[in-house]
């Protein structure tokens, strides 16, 4: 089948992989804690993560830190997840910086607090020159509220005259999105085992090999990285139906 082709060539080397970062509650309950520290933990397998992509060559990193759908948690642990990305930039941003790491964040801004803003902001303007890994994270972010406010600006284009309605494609369409630019995910994994995408990058994933994990996710590590990446090269090497098992 012709369409398999471009398939089979990006299932071989994976570029980008993207996380679902799932698990924090229940790793905190398992040892009697309050969900937060939780989620303080889940920063600690960030770093671990961040480092293993670094290390096992990968070039995007893209993780899911704070859903539209997050809002719906009580007062008190979304203002930890708020507070714990000011912490992970606070603390990281310069060895972010040094290692050559592009961070990104994607989702919705409107509504967001001003000091949320500028840490959003200062991120991204002090590591743009940055190449070696590309972060990306998913903040205040739904798949389906990016294609609506990706639709909204096109239609606009459209009202504007910059763009005819029959000129709209698929590409035209992603450079859209908060992701333009980004190659889309190789795999998403999902920590924890439940089997959902939960509203992440429903667009991008369309062909992405999907990895589910046992491990709550304050346990990943390089070993999970690289287990999930192994998964993926052995669905490529049956795929395409050469050289392997
Ligand atoms: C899901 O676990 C995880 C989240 C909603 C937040 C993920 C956030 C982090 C890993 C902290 C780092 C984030 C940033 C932005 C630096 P859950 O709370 O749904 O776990 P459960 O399903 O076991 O309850």
């Amino acid at each position: 089948m012709v369409a398999a082709a471009s398939s089979e060539d990006a299932v071989q080397t994976p570029r980008h992989v993207a996380i679902i970062m799932d698990g924090n509650g229940r790793w905190a309950r398992q040892r009697m804690w309050p969900r937060t520290l939780g989620h303080r933990e889940g920063v600690e397998a960030l770093r671990r993560a961040v480092d293993a992509a670094g290390e096992l060559g990968l070039d995007y990193l893209t993780v899911f830190g704070f859903s539209t759908e997050n809002w719906r948690r009580p007062k008190d642990e979304v203002n930890a997840l708020f507070d714990l990305l000011r912490l992970y930039v606070d603390r990281d941003l310069k060895r972010l910086t040094d290692e050559g790491v592009r961070v990104r964040i994607i989702g919705e801004r409107e509504g967001l607090s001003s000091d949320i803003l500028d840490i959003i902001e200062r991120a991204e303007a002090r590591t743009a020159h940055n190449s070696r890994l590309h972060l990306t994270i998913a903040f205040n972010y739904g798949g389906q509220q990016e294609i609506a406010r990706a639709a909204r600006r096109l239609a606009e284009d459209a009202v504007a005259g910059k763009i005819k309605p029959e000129e709209i494609s698929a590409a035209m369409f992603a450079g859209y999105l908060d992701t333009r630019g980004l190659p889309p995910p190789d795999i998403v994994i999902r920590t924890s085992g439940e089997l959902r995408l939960s509203n992440f990058l429903l667009w991008q994933a369309a062909y992405s090999e999907l990895v589910f994990l046992d491990v709550l996710w304050p346990d990943f590590d390089k070993a999970a990285l690289e287990k999930a990446m192994s998964e993926f090269a052995q669905r490529g090497r049956r795929f395409g139906g050469v050289g392997g098992a």
